[in-house]
């Protein structure tokens, strides 16, 4: 056995994980190398915390107390929108200045909507067909051609999508933006457990490993050399969003303003949750600190509970648009970033010796919500679900491609009827088949200041651009 194996063993077994040295005798040269290079980069100090936390249930030693968050809401006090319009203009200036960077994370697996491939390629445009990532770059550069400044765009993958994805970018020619704007960078992976601890494989000569969570994607970032990027482009603040929801505006001049003026590091927006079962974390107050209960964290008694005026007392649900200064990134990431690990239990298919059968095993992730807790000051703003949130989840019923179309037809075809257009007729749900470019307007507001001649027309409905 060579020097390096010695080593690898010696941190293996001290850590439980014998059996992974085990299985690289009777490899073949090639898939002893990748099994090699896999454990080398094993953070087996991390795996028996894992372990500890399967043993412990993942439990939290006692209940959390929670209580609402404070939301801006402008639609509902005056107050909230004079705020809130006087902030819009410190946002603009940011971004005319060239300050807000963009922050996709897409490394995630896709498995609940059975795609397979990077869920931003996926095809989501209703007259278009253009792919979410192809929605998110027009976003984008309408926000940097509006305010006459070019801004990088930082695009989160994980191992099992960023060749893919790549590809997609190039092949797509960047979507319009040049090279140089666009820079991918990957997520960690974690190894998969089974219920004793012991790290799973994937094949005879292949753990099995996961992305380590959004939260990731604060390590990744700094660790990637994308915050001294961002840094030397003279980003200060960076919009985050996720690849799953289309509608998300990634430069709201609003919201990037009540931040900055705020003096906020991390900043959240939320929408009225659709009911009490909806599967979208709470923005609450966790013993006393800010952050996001999971859905399936909140008890069913808080879930259910309701203010004087009926409302959801714990209403405030998460869409996962934030803004994130960079220098609380990167002093999150001093002395190594240390969020909270979630276990989920999940089927999935391993190698069990001889053959790849399913068993329920655990993966780890980190969320990126979790570091809402560490920022000094922060600003939850309320906004209409209808305009900024319909995520691709699913791949059918709720959440999902056939709900996200027509919540953009719907809203498109809003904009169009109050411009006085004639929509296409209704499909056998009522939908107009009407999409608008987002290079050619993001609200109602610039698309009735645009007034466009007339749509290109297609098979498949109305497109305005
Ligand atoms: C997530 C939020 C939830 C929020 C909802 C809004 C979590 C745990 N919860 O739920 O509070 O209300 O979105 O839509 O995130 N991703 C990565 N790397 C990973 C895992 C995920 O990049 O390792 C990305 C995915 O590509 C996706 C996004 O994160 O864009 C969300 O992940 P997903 O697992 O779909 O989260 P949800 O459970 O739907």
């Amino acid at each position: 056995m060579s020097a390096r194996e010695e080593r690898l063993r010696a941190r293996a077994s001290e850590a439980g994980q014998s059996h992974v040295i085990d299985a690289l005798a009777g490899l073949a040269p090639a898939a002893r190398e990748r099994l090699l290079a896999q454990l080398e980069r094993v953070d087996f100090d991390l795996v028996r915390k894992h372990g500890a936390l399967i043993r412990s249930n993942g439990s939290v030693s006692s209940a959390p107390r929670l209580e609402p968050a404070e939301v801006c809401a402008p639609r509902r006090s005056s107050r909230d929108r004079e705020r809130a319009e006087r902030a819009a203009s410190a946002g603009r200036e940011a971004l005319a200045r060239g300050e807000v960077g963009f922050l996709v994370v897409a490394g995630g697996q896709a498995s609940r909507l059975g795609y397979d491939g990077p869920k931003g390629a996926y095809r989501i445009g209703p007259v278009s067909d253009w792919s979410l990532f192809e929605i998110h770059a027009r976003r984008i550069r309408a926000a940097t051609e509006r305010h006459a400044h070019r801004a990088p765009w930082y695009v989160m993958t994980s191992q099992s999508n960023e060749r893919a994805t790549r590809e997609f970018f190039e092949r797509h020619g960047y979507f319009g933006f040049a090279p140089d704007d666009v820079r991918f960078f990957s997520q960690a992976m974690v190894p998969a457990l089974d219920a004793q601890g012991r790290i799973l494989m994937a094949s005879e000569s292949e753990l099995f490993l996961a992305p380590n969570g959004h939260g990731g994607s604060l390590e990744a970032f700094a660790a990637s050399g994308a915050l001294e990027h961002a840094r030397s482009r003279g980003v200060r603040h960076l919009s985050y969003f996720q690849v799953d929801n289309p509608l998300a505006p990634p430069a709201d001049p609003c919201f990037l303003g009540l931040h900055i003026l705020e003096g906020a590091q991390m900043s959240s927006k939320v929408v009225p949750k659709r009911d009490a079962g909806e599967k979208v974390g709470v923005i609450g107050r966790v013993d006393g600190r800010l952050g996001c209960i999971e859905y399936s964290d909140l008890p069913v008694e808080l879930r259910e509970a309701r203010d004087e005026r009926g409302e959801l007392r714990f209403g405030a649900g998460n869409i996962a648009l934030h803004v994130l200064d960079l220098e609380f990134i990167a002093q999150l990431n001093r002395g190594g970033l240390q969020l909270p690990w979630h276990l989920a239990r999940k089927s999935m298919n391993v190698w069990d010796g001889s053959r790849v059968a399913p068993v329920q095993g655990y993966k780890f992730e980190t969320f990126v919500f979790d570091a809402l807790e560490r920022a000094t000051r922060s600003v939850t703003l309320e906004v209409e679900r209808q305009r900024e949130f319909s995520p691709v989840k699913n791949a059918a019923g709720e959440d999902s491609p056939a709900t996200t179309r027509a919540d953009l037809c719907r809203l498109h075809s809003h904009w169009v009827r109050t411009a006085g257009f004639e929509l296409p007729a209704a499909d056998e749900h009522g939908i107009h088949p009407v999409e608008v470019d987002p290079l050619l307007a993001e609200d109602l507001e610039t698309f009735l200041a645009r007034r466009p001649a007339r749509p290109l027309v297609n098979e498949r409905g109305h497109l305005y651009r």
